[in-house]
């Protein structure tokens, strides 16, 4: 990773984990159990990837990072929320998740799938009304018609879907791509929108190109996640290790093989680079977070 990268990463990681814990409820207000789940999953963890793509493209656009708090905190809370039902017994049944117990272990399974409903309405909450993000009713029911894509039937939710309906069945390369460019892919992709979004004048062809970039990281993302899933170890993770191959789930390795996956995932890094030939050094951390994507061991 390079200096500047992980400068930013850190300073973003503290930026957002402000933003979140100034906006969950604290657990002393009723009810205290489900506050303190919601708290519990979303606080204190995780690489923040899609909060620092909302910076990194709001700094490629010249949108100042108090403007994009809110956006930044709602991709969160959805990626969080996903992450709590991925973890139920009924979906992928993990007992680990950033380091420590999943929800459902730590809490229960009806804690935790309420937890997760309620990450999901606070994120759309914060789109609508965020004061620091000083917007306008327009470009707030823009953002939120794309959070709400990107996250429904047609986005991560139905990525979810396709991924139970394919346990045990081997799909064919442009299958497993639709399901992880739903999956993981929609969700990466809204992040970098709603920094164009945040932006009313932007020129669309800039916009474009922008959404080009994140498309090929988003699916670079989750190829990357099937990897390390195989080739590295739990503690690393801070979640189970080896779990696609217990739950036979398709992945990008076991249809292309480790070298397949892993050149996939460098054929995506060098198209997401591509997309972004327009941009002078605004888009650097952009163009560094696609290398960090496919070489991190977590
Ligand atoms: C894990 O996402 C789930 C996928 C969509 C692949 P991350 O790898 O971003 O998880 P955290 O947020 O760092 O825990
Ligand atoms: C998760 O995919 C996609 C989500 C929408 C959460 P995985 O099931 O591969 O994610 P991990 O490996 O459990 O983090
Ligand atoms: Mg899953
Ligand atoms: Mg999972
Ligand atoms: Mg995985």
């Amino acid at each position: 990773m390079s200096n500047a990268l992980k400068e930013y990463l850190v300073t973003c990681q503290a930026r957002v984990e402000k933003a979140l814990e100034l906006r969950l409820p604290s657990n002393t207000v009723l009810p205290q159990r489900l506050h303190d789940a919601m708290r519990y999953s979303t606080l204190d963890g995780g690489k923040r990837m899609r909060p620092m793509l909302t910076y990194s493209a709001g700094k490629a656009l010249g949108v100042a990072p108090e403007l994009l708090d809110g956006p930044a905190c709602a991709v969160e809370m959805i990626h969080v929320y996903s992450l709590i039902h991925d973890d139920l017994p009924a979906m992928d049944d993990d007992d680990l998740r950033r380091g420590k117990a999943t929800s459902h272990v730590a809490y229960d399974e009806a804690t935790a799938i309420l937890a997760g409903d309620a990450l999901q309405a606070m994120a759309f909450q914060t789109l609508a009304n965020d004061e620091s993000m000083q917007a306008n009713a327009d470009t707030r029911i823009k953002m939120i018609t794309a959070l709400a894509k990107a996250s429904g039937s047609q986005g991560m939710v139905g990525g979810q879907a396709i991924d139970l309906e394919s346990v045990g069945k081997k799909l064919s390369l442009p299958e497993l791509e639709n399901m992880h460019i739903h999956k993981t892919g929609a969700l990466i992709r809204v992040s970098v929108q709603l920094a164009s979004l945040a932006l009313p004048d932007l020129d669309p062809a800039i916009a474009t190109k922008l959404d080009h970039y994140a498309k090929c990281i988003g699916l670079s993302f989750q190829v990357k996640d099937d990897i390390l899933d195989e080739e590295s170890d739990t503690a690393t993770l801070g979640k189970t290790q080896g779990k696609d191959q217990d739950n036979d789930k398709p992945t990008y390795p076991a249809l292309l093989g480790l070298d397949g996956a892993k050149q996939k995932a460098q054929d995506l890094h060098e198209q997401a680079v591509a997309s972004l030939a327009d941009f002078g050094a605004e888009a650097d951390l952009l163009r560094d977070l696609s290398l960090y994507i496919i070489q991190r061991d977590h």
